[in-house]
């Protein structure tokens, strides 16, 4: 087995720099259109706090549906378990990120809160329990990477809203059938700003430290979730995570991790590591492809699939 390094790191991307061209850059979102399909980073923080980094780790990039993860954790603190799960499903979907398909056979209740319209439905959940949700969510973030910088990017929180057909008729759908209670463009809105968070590989790392160590951030003595919160999202991101990608991740990874659509992969091994991922081009399930490559062969070069 190798050791955790930044020279591992840097081999590790050299070999795959090669992917990053295979993989196509979303382009529905006009904005994550115009972004370089060269970058490749990487940021690896261990339990003790060290942190390894290897190519473009300190570049903020387009979080995208990471920020599904966070806005499930922020409804953790404000929900009792069962308020959350009789509006979301806990089961993978097998079907694009933003299909509508499933939606309607299944009555407006989405499969999982890692799909769209299952993200959707937190969102509204938290605009009716959070005065200003979106103040919120940069507060938390904010503290969990102990970085006051972080923000949206109000470019491409405004480019999504420009194009939101897709979005907006997953939300009115759920709305018909009596699973969204508050007006859909406000949480639209809000939805497409946690989605703008810009962020590096190396504060994405940082940031989800707290699903590593059952519920406790980077250097603080109180949790933000409890051991059982943070196992159920843990387990959720092993089936739903990578969408219809889910299966092949956990095949060949063997990690529960979170895709965006901006390139980005945010990995945990309870009780070891977070690693956080980027290169922009996707495969056809919308995980990046050469950041899906990258954390294949840190799993193995490491031996830190959970499996
Ligand atoms: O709503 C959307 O389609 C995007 N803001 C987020 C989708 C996404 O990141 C899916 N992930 N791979």
């Amino acid at each position: 087995m190798a050791e955790l390094s930044n020279a591992l790191l840097e081999e590790i991307l050299q070999q795959v720099r090669p992917l990053t061209r295979q993989g196509k850059v979303a382009d529905y979102i006009p904005a994550l259109a115009q972004v370089s399909p060269d970058y490749l980073g990487i940021a690896v923080l261990t339990r003790e706090g060290t942190l390894y980094q290897a190519g473009d780790a300190d570049v903020r990039f387009s979080i995208q549906s990471i920020s599904k993860v966070l806005s499930l954790t922020l409804a953790q603190t404000r929900y009792q378990e069962q308020e959350i799960w009789q509006r979301v499903g806990k089961e993978p979907s097998g079907q694009p990120f933003n299909s509508l398909v499933q939606l309607e056979m299944e009555r407006g209740k989405p499969r999982n809160p890692f799909i769209n319209a299952g993200a959707l439905v937190i969102c509204d959940m938290l605009e009716t329990r959070l005065t200003a949700p979106r103040q919120r969510m940069l507060e938390v973030v904010r503290q969990l990477c102990d970085e006051p910088s972080i923000n949206y990017d109000r470019y491409v929180a405004r480019s999504e809203f420009d194009h939101s057909a897709r979005n907006a008729a997953i939300a009115w759908l759920m709305k018909s059938f009596g699973n969204f209670d508050n007006d859909v463009p406000g949480v639209l809105q809000t939805y497409f700003h946690y989605c703008s968070l810009a962020m590096s590989c190396q504060e994405l790392a940082r940031c989800f430290f707290y699903l590593a160590n059952q519920g406790c951030p980077l250097g603080e003595t109180t949790p933000i979730l409890t051991v059982r919160q943070t196992r159920q999202i843990n387990a959720l991101l092993i089936t739903s995570g990578m969408y219809d990608g889910a299966g092949e991740f956990a095949w060949r990874v063997g990690m529960p991790a979170k895709s965006g659509v901006g390139g980005g992969i945010i990995a945990i091994i309870p009780g070891e590591m977070t690693i956080a991922v980027w290169s922009p081009g996707l495969d056809a399930s919308g995980n990046s492809l050469a950041g899906t490559a990258v954390l294949e062969l840190l799993s193995e070069q490491l031996g830190c699939s959970i499996f």
